[in-house]
């Protein structure tokens, strides 16, 4: 798989890299409700952030604040260094942060390449300038290619493909118009085992392109697999923020699991043997 872009980390003068985009201290409310609270974690070019935790633990609200669709109520959001504020999701694409949701926003009966340009089709240069067709397929064609997607046709309505194949494409999408953060929702939850590994194979493409890649997901040896290094959220706290050469798998299921608690359960649920 080969996808090309340049890296876009800058180093500071004293040799540090700037993150594409640094939390520092984030927090959110919702009226009386914190749904985050003091997060703070960076994204490099050329890595996977894996975002883990369970139900209601804030991983949406976290990333709704990367991707400008909320605002943090509490602490800074750099992005290339900078503090930044964003008003709306087209300001931060604006600045390359592209966010494939879990719920793809695809048009299942219409075909691949008419959802690979949805909303940025490409029209003819001379009157009457109606869609231009046969440029569109060749670019999501080649596009897709550069991916490792060989897709018999792109002609097929895009709900007929495979749930794994539906998110390569969204991604591949995201990269054509100009991305260089791509934040995944939850792209394995609803796969099954070969599907998801389709997906994980993205991802390291991604990220060995040199693209920020931040990957939200409940599965820590989805996480584990991928990613450089791990933030775990906990009722809208972050109860860890590690490298991969800091955390083994058992202990980060273990983390994620909730520890003791899992422990506690097990031994309720633990069966009398006879
Ligand atoms: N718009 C909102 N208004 C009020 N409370 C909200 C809002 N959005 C999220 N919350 C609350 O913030 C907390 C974190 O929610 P969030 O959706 O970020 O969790 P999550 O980790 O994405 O969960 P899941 O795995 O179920 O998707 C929850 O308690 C939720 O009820
Ligand atoms: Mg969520």
């Amino acid at each position: 798989m080969t996808i090309s872009v340049e890296k876009t980390d800058s180093t500071t003068p004293s040799g540090g890299k700037v993150p594409l985009v640094e939390l520092k201290n984030v927090g959110k409310s919702y009226g009386n409700i914190t749904a985050l609270k003091d997060i703070s974690l960076r994204v490099h070019a050329g890595e996977v952030t894996g975002i883990l935790g369970d139900n209601g633990a804030g991983k949406s609200t976290l990333i709704k604040i990367i991707s400008g669709l909320h605002q943090q109520t509490e602490g800074d959001l750099l992005v290339d260094g900078e503090s930044t504020r964003f008003t709306s999701p087209a300001d931060a694409l604006d600045k390359g942060i592209a966010t494939v949701y879990q719920n793809l926003a695809v048009v299942p009966l219409m075909p691949v390449w008419r959802n690979f340009f949805l909303g940025q089709e490409v029209r003819r240069k001379s009157f009457p300038y109606s869609l231009d067709a046969n440029a569109m397929r060749a670019t999501t064609l080649t596009e897709l290619s550069k991916m490792g997607i060989e897709l018999p046709d792109v002609d097929a309505p895009i709900g007929s493909l495979s749930g794994g194949q539906r998110q390569c494409v969204a991604i591949a999408r995201a990269v054509f118009f100009g991305a260089r953060v791509l934040i995944l929702d939850e792209p394995t939850a609803a796969l099954g085992v070969k599907q998801s590994g389709v997906v994980l194979k993205y991802i390291t493409a991604a990220k060995e392109a040199g693209f920020g890649v931040v990957f939200i997901t409940h599965n820590p040896h989805h996480a584990h697999m991928v990613g450089d290094h791990f933030v775990l959220l906990n009722r809208g706290r972050q109860k860890l923020d590690c490298a991969y050469d800091d955390i083994t798998l058992e202990h980060l299921t273990q983390q994620m699991a909730g520890g003791d608690e899992l422990e506690a359960l097990s031994h309720e649920l633990s069966r009398n043997s006879k």
